[in-house]
């Protein structure tokens, strides 16, 4: 078996990548972190080394299911404590029978998107039957604050309640042009500087477009034009071709189009990105797509002036990418094993009348992240004693899981958004969703049930910002299917971090008297030596 080794070094220093100058953080002297590429069946040894000055961090390779190394999580407080400043582990893995788009990126608190990356898994023997391509290309999205991380989380944290706002920037493969870029000098040779992104194709030829939302809130639309998109890959999975004039990309998602460099003129195409699903203040990301009659790509951005209209949005669709859908190799989805596990999740008030101090309550209550990481205290015992407020669900080995996602109005202010939410450790089947309130008589999708591990609870389009509703309202739900066939410990999230970090998380422990003992080069500074 093949072993690749990467060692992610993290530092930070001063970056402009929308032109506006402020401490970002590297991974081996670039932003944002380099693209890892893979095959399946590769073993990864990744040794993250922490060079921050005061931040602790960990990493986490988001869809990748860690079968039988549920302390490669990179999940902080859940599969590991944070490595400290100074402070370095290797986590070691297999990417088994996944193939397709994933990223990594940090995982502890609101710094969760500070650190991202692509991680390219090929599949040798990938079934091309249905498609075909020349070349690919990776897009990664992704959302992008002036203010600091710690800034921001103590606003959402304290009272009164202050919410992040939208981002100043949405940037594609770490870089924008939001003020004049001509104004801040060249910080360092590897520094991104502001412009924008060129993506650079042959006349003639056909590309896999991989595209990564690693934004901390933004739901995108993406559009190319004058050029078709072809879905062909949701998440890892294989969906059957389909052609769409725009994506709807939500945060945490991947998704790979097709599209062939087949336009009449060789002039830029400005290639847009728009936050949906936001009050109308959100700021659009732009990129630039370019024929060139070289097959290498050109990394050097460019400056320009995008085009004052955007695409138009129209009304905004509950579900309308998730229904283009439809798996390209048919698996039989067994039946649930027990009862629907309903979480209902709304916005509460949890501090004193008068006061503010907002939380996300989902199923019993708002999480409250463990000290010392849950994985960690199955290990020595102390699992039974956790606090209420951070005990995981306890899950059987291989028992079906039915999850009913319901969102609800809240007390805050009377409106329903929409939550992209990731489970950890396993992919699951999206059995669809809808509007308002779930009842038994809403049958699954089975014919959409695309397997991923990030999907969409949209809000009902008439309960959304414009019209706030009563308290408890039913803002809309989805349902999702997993085999709980990873021991472990496990979190089910929303993927925007303000609300993961306000509490709208919860964990499953699969499996307990399953789980494999800890690796003996297993961090001791972090363990005090439980083995
Ligand atoms: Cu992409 Cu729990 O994370
Ligand atoms: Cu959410």
């Amino acid at each position: 078996k093949q072993v690749s080794h990467f060692d992610l070094n993290v530092t930070e220093s001063l970056g402009a990548p929308d032109c506006h100058e402020r401490v970002i953080r590297y991974v081996n002297g670039v932003y944002p972190a380099p693209a890892i590429t893979v095959n399946t069946g590769d073993r990864l040894r990744v040794t993250i080394r922490n060079r921050l000055e005061s931040e602790s961090i960990s990493i986490h390779f988001h869809g990748v299911k860690q079968t039988g190394t549920p302390w490669s999580d990179g999940t902080s407080h859940i599969s590991q404590n944070a490595i400290p400043p100074g402070k370095d582990m290797t986590l070691e893995f297999h990417v088994r029978d996944q193939a397709g788009t994933f990223l990594y990126h940090a995982h502890n608190a609101m710094q969760e998107l500070s650190i991202f990356g692509a991680l390219i898994v090929q599949d040798q023997k990938e079934d091309r039957k249905h498609f075909k391509y020349d070349g690919e290309r990776t897009l990664v999205l992704s959302d992008y604050w002036h203010n600091s991380s710690i800034a921001q989380e103590q606003g959402l944290l304290g009272t009164p309640f202050k919410w992040i706002g939208d981002p100043q920037s949405i940037l594609t493969n770490g870089i924008t042009q939001f003020a004049n870029c001509s104004t801040s000098g060249k910080l360092s040779p590897k520094a991104p500087n502001g412009g924008y992104a060129v993506t650079t194709v042959e006349k003639g030829k056909t590309y896999r477009f991989r595209i990564i939302n690693a934004a901390t809130l933004g739901f995108f639309r993406f559009d190319i034009p004058g050029h078709k998109m072809t879905v062909i890959e949701a998440d890892g999975t294989l969906v059957e071709p389909r052609a769409i004039d725009h994506l709807e990309i939500n945060a945490g998602q991947r998704y790979s189009v097709l599209i062939t460099a087949s336009s009449p003129s060789d002039k830029d195409y400005w290639m847009s990105t728009q936050a949906m699903w936001r009050p109308k203040s959100a700021p659009n990301g732009w990129s630039i797509l370019r024929y060139s009659n070289s097959s290498k790509e050109s990394t050097a951005p460019a400056h320009g002036i995008p085009p004052t209209s955007l695409p138009p949005k129209g009304p905004e669709i509950s579900g309308w990418m998730d229904r283009h859908l439809v798996p390209l190799h048919k698996v039989r989805i067994p039946a649930p094993t027990g009862p629907t596990m309903q979480l209902n999740f709304s916005q509460i008030n949890t501090g004193p009348v008068g006061a503010n101090t907002v939380r996300w309550k989902i199923g019993r209550q708002s999480y409250v992240l463990p000290n010392q990481a849950m994985l960690l205290q199955h290990y020595n015992g102390t699992i039974k004693d956790m606090d209420p407020a951070s005990k995981p669900i306890y899950v059987h080995k291989n028992r079906v899981v039915d999850i009913l996602l319901q969102a609800r109005v809240g007390t805050l202010n009377g409106v329903c958004e929409q939550h992209p939410f990731h489970l950890h450790g396993h992919s699951f089947w999206d059995l669809g969703g809808g509007n308002g309130t779930w009842n038994p008589t809403m049958r699954p999708d089975t014919k959409h049930a695309v397997i991923r591990d990030t999907l969409t609870v949209y809000p009902s389009p008439s309960a959304y910002f414009e019209t706030p509703q009563p308290e408890g309202t039913g803002c809309g739900w989805r349902r999702l299917r997993f085999v709980a066939d990873n021991p472990g410990a496990w979190m089910l999230h929303c993927h925007i971090v303000a609300h993961l970090v306000m509490g709208m998380a919860t964990t499953f422990l699969v499996a307990p008297n399953d789980i494999p003992p800890l690796p003996a080069n297993f961090p001791d500074w972090m363990t005090g030596g439980i083995h």
